[in-house]
């Protein structure tokens, strides 16, 4: 390792993390990298650190090993204030404090924001019981969101009655998610789109355009899951659409950061729904989008690892980095039983064959004999690029396909279904 690398940890274990390991890995500069904890696979590009309980403990090792930038995969651990424990060690970090954190850890507060600073959203009520939560439902659809974290799995589109106490019945009565209180907000019909931003010193940099598939089936059937695939294109958005979102999203937002001197530094993930009275927020996160990042951070050229350090100091250069402006495809396997719950130990084949195209593993673990088993319920992407979607499709499914495990499940409707009106 040369005596000048920039030493950088990654905080998380999953696909998006192992997409940012690859993104600053190709890097045009000297480095080491680390991931908290990371995995086996994610170790290709930076060693495991295991053992870390608390940000307190991390930031403890980081300071013995003289790390030079944390990057923030996961929002669970900004919201136990990694940023503010790193800002304490002055070892900068790229992603919010805790209190901006929020923005994600609790939707009231991203509602409050969004009133606060005129960034247009859905109308909402917040509810502590489910009796209230009955009475605030109006008419069909409705959508249920549970305030807190829940690993992309609080919110439910309810349909009908059964929808919505099902729903209740997972929050209020099995405190599946925790204790936290619900939203019942007015159903926005529209495409979805994922703009995620760099946000540092007032300033900020979209990247490109992404769209995530959250049904685990084809036509958008079936349950939520942490996202199938995802499909990343500045053709996503044509230019008008893009300079309405900056304008009336984009910077009412971080301006709202700057006013309420958040401080904020990191990955801003915007989920838009194009409606018909225009872009309305659906969400905010802290972070980068997961698998948003496996589709998004293989088109990303330039000095993604100086970017990062610099942004994390206080000042955006956008210069540093460049986007392609063809498509990029990721396409999502995840094991049998998912998303009810994961089958470990299928071995996986074909890893190897996949030729111009990358593997994110998300959840995976090397066996005795160092082959890659499942190890989680979604279990890794596959991601590819090209000039067309007609390209990027053929290739990243030829990919896809020479991978394999017992009981696996995918889509083969990414990047088809909602781009009927695209030209190949
Ligand atoms: N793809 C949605 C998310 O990362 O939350």
């Amino acid at each position: 390792m040369e005596d000048n690398a920039l030493k950088i940890v990654i905080v998380g274990k999953g696909g998006r993390e192992h997409a940012l390991a690859r993104a600053l890995a190709d890097s045009p500069r000297p480095l080491e990298l680390f991931a908290c904890p990371g995995s086996d696979g994610i170790s290709e590009f930076a060693a495991p650190v295991s053992g870390m309980k608390d940000p307190a403990a991390l930031v403890k090792w980081m300071k013995e090993q003289r790390i030079d930038l944390c990057v923030a995969g996961e929002e669970a651990w900004l919201a136990l204030g990694l940023a503010d424990a790193c800002a304490k060690a002055n070892i900068p970090c790229w992603g919010p404090l805790q209190e901006a954190a929020q923005l994600e850890s609790s939707k009231i507060y991203a509602k409050e924001f969004m009133t606060r600073h005129q960034v247009p959203t859905g109308g909402f009520e917040v509810v502590d019981n489910i009796d209230a939560a009955r009475a605030a439902v109006s008419s069909y659809p409705t959508v249920l969101k549970y305030n807190g974290l829940a690993a992309g799995k609080g919110v439910a589109v309810c349909t009908d009655e059964e929808g919505v106490e099902e729903f209740l019945d997972l929050v209020f009565t099995q405190n599946t998610f925790g204790k936290d209180r619900v939203f019942v907000e007015e159903f926005l019909a529209g495409r979805e789109v994922s703009v995620i931003c760099a946000v540092s010193g007032g300033e900020y940099l979209y990247f490109t355009p992404a769209r995530d598939y959250k049904r685990l089936g084809d036509g958008d059937a079936g349950p939520n899951t942490g996202g199938m695939g995802a499909v990343a294109s500045r053709q996503l958005l044509d230019a008008d659409l893009l300079a309405k979102i900056e304008r009336e999203i984009i910077i009412p937002t971080v301006n709202g950061l700057e006013k309420d001197e958040l401080n904020y530094k990191g990955f801003l993930y915007f989920g838009i729904i194009l409606t018909e009275q225009g872009p309305k927020v659906l969400e905010f996160n802290c972070r980068f989008g997961d698998p948003e990042a496996q589709a998004v951070l293989p088109i990303v050229e330039g000095d993604f690892a100086g970017f990062l350090l610099e942004g994390a100091k206080g000042t955006l250069k956008p210069k540093m980095l460049q986007f392609d402006e063809g498509w990029s495809l990721c396409l999502v396997k995840a094991s049998a039983g998912y998303p009810q719950s994961s089958r470990s130990g299928d071995v996986i084949s074909g890893l190897d064959q996949v030729g111009s195209a990358r593997v994110y593993h998300a959840g995976t673990k090397k066996n005795e004999a160092g082959d890659f088993e499942t190890n989680g319920g979604r279990v890794l992407a596959v991601s590819d690029r090209a000039p067309s979607l007609s390209e990027v499709r053929e290739k990243a499914y030829s990919a896809l396909d020479v991978i394999s495990f017992d009981g696996e499940q995918c889509r083969r409707d990414i990047g088809s279904l909602h781009f009927e009106d695209v030209e190949s």
